[in-house]
């Protein structure tokens, strides 16, 4: 048996655009992720035969081929035909349903650490494909950093690193699903998208507050009211307590804000705590 820890960083959305509507049902979209250093902790077990189980210390989530894990080492087994029996655990500590791509980042820390365990060893480029069919995130996870995704998620140009920054997130007691946010699009002329061109200048001038100032998510425009009030809300408390910018992620809820200071960054997190149960302190990596 083979023993391996692996962690399984969170990302951010610090632009999100929509560029187009496919035919295969998906949308075409235009992103800088940037993975954070919230994360969670992975342990595989790997010996020789086959058949792949999943455990998590959150009870509702799934443990068969529907976690993004497990459908991610059956995926690499089919690719490389080098099957083992595989046991992972995972603790969790990215918030669920949040729009930071915990599921996609679990399948991620698999492949790559399954390409470790085989002896496989797959270029990146082709770990990052067998990711494409797990789910759109996945193959961003793969790679991580600070990136540009085009396509469904799986055109991916690595770009210079965000500044070193305080990022506070906070993720409101709420859940959106993905498939009805997309939905949401159809017909809806948005009134505003993100300097995704500004950004890319602001990363490679190494320029933190220029970067902040353009994190922009179309999503935030489709929001039922409610959920726009709230995610609202946690700019406003972010940008009072002297964040850069604030900008909600992926499909949201969760909400972040950057800082060039780690106190201020400690207070307008401890201000959310006082509505909010899940807001975290993290920094990109
Ligand atoms: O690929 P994944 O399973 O993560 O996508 C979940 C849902 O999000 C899709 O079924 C689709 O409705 C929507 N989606 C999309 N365009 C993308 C990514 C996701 O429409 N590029």
């Amino acid at each position: 048996m083979t023993h391996l820890e692996v962690p399984a960083y969170a990302k951010l959305n610090l632009t999100l655009d929509v560029v187009s509507r496919r035919d295969d049902g998906y949308h075409d979209l235009c992103m800088v992720m940037q993975s954070v250093d919230l994360r969670d902790e992975l342990t595989l077990e790997a010996g020789p035969g086959e058949g792949v189980s999943v455990s998590t210390d959150l009870a509702f989530l799934p443990s068969d081929g529907r976690n993004l894990a497990a459908a991610a080492a059956q995926r690499f087994f089919e690719a490389t035909g080098k099957n083992l029996a595989l046991s992972i655990g995972i603790q969790k500590h990215i918030p669920v349903c949040a729009g930071m791509a915990g599921g996609s980042s679990d399948a991620a820390a698999v492949l790559r650490a399954l390409n470790q365990l085989s002896g496989a060893d797959l270029a990146m480029e082709e770990l990052i494909r067998i990711g494409e069919a797990v789910g759109s995130d996945v193959p961003y996870c793969v790679l991580g950093g600070t990136a540009l995704a085009e396509g469904r998620g799986e055109r991916l140009t690595p770009l210079p690193p965000l500044p070193p920054c305080e990022i506070v997130v906070c993720k409101p007691g709420f859940s959106i699903s993905t498939p009805e946010l997309f939905g949401r699009l159809k017909g809806k002329k948005l009134r505003r998208r993100p300097d995704t061109q500004g950004m890319l200048a602001a990363l490679e001038a190494g320029d933190l507050p220029g970067a902040a100032r353009r994190m922009y998510n179309v999503f935030e425009d489709v929001l039922q009211p409610r959920q726009a009030r709230t995610v609202e809300e946690i700019k406003n408390i972010l940008i009072a307590q002297g964040a850069l910018g604030a900008c909600m992620s992926g499909t949201g809820p969760t909400v972040f804000g950057l800082f060039s200071a780690r106190p201020q960054a400690e207070e307008a997190a401890e201000r959310l705590q006082e509505e909010f149960r899940e807001v975290f302190l993290t920094r990109p990596v």
